[in-house]
């Protein structure tokens, strides 16, 4: 009796695990690896070549994202985007719907946003250090991108509307 409940635990332990990896590779395959268009990312991105471009050109209006490995390179990117009060305000509009959860209203971070409570604290955005430390190119890189846990927002704002909100962090730096 006791060899049989042992031989059912190890039947139902294996079907899990085939259920388990069954999960695992179809999320992968269909997830990540399927051919499809990503707004600025070269053609090489889709190996099936189904999308195949010549290599280097990005889609109309669109612009090269750099990946968060060469947020170096990301880094050194100057701000075509004037800090005017126009820019500001749609930056502030912006970060009030994308960010504040996390953020806070104010940018103050820690658990100030109410899903930091239940996620990460996040970082004093307007913290002077901070904002000497970073250039507008490194957080532009961050928010389209993304950060070490923090989620990209390249998909649900224009690189432009980036900008924007690098422009209204600037404006709430302490002095
Ligand atoms: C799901 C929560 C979440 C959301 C939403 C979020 N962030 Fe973050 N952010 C974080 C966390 C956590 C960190 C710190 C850890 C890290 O670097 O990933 C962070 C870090 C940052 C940093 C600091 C980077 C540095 O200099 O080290 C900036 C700037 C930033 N976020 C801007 C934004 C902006 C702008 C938005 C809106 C477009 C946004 N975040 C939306 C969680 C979030």
């Amino acid at each position: 009796m006791k060899y049989v409940f042992i031989l059912m635990l190890l039947v139902v332990g294996a079907a899990a695990g085939a259920w388990g990896a069954a999960i695992v590779v179809r999320w992968n395959d269909n997830m990540t690896q399927t051919a499809r268009i990503v707004p600025g990312e070269r053609a090489w991105s889709t190996p099936s070549g189904v999308f195949s471009m010549p290599p280097g050109v990005v889609p109309r209006g669109g612009e090269l994202i750099i990946p968060k490995e060469q947020r170096d390179v990301a880094a050194k990117q100057p701000n075509p985007v004037k800090a005017s009060e126009g820019s500001v305000a749609i930056g502030k509009e912006r970060y009030a719907t994308f960010c504040a959860p996390c953020h806070g209203p104010e940018g103050k971070g820690g658990t100030s946003g109410l899903v930091a409570t239940k996620f990460i604290p996040t970082p004093d955005l307007t913290n002077a250090e901070l904002q000497k430390q970073r250039t507008d190119g490194y957080w532009h890189s961050y928010i389209v991108v993304g950060g070490a846990v923090m989620p990209a927002y390249g998909e649900a704002l224009s690189t432009q509307e980036a900008w924007h909100i690098v422009n209204f962090l600037r404006s709430i730096a302490q002095k």
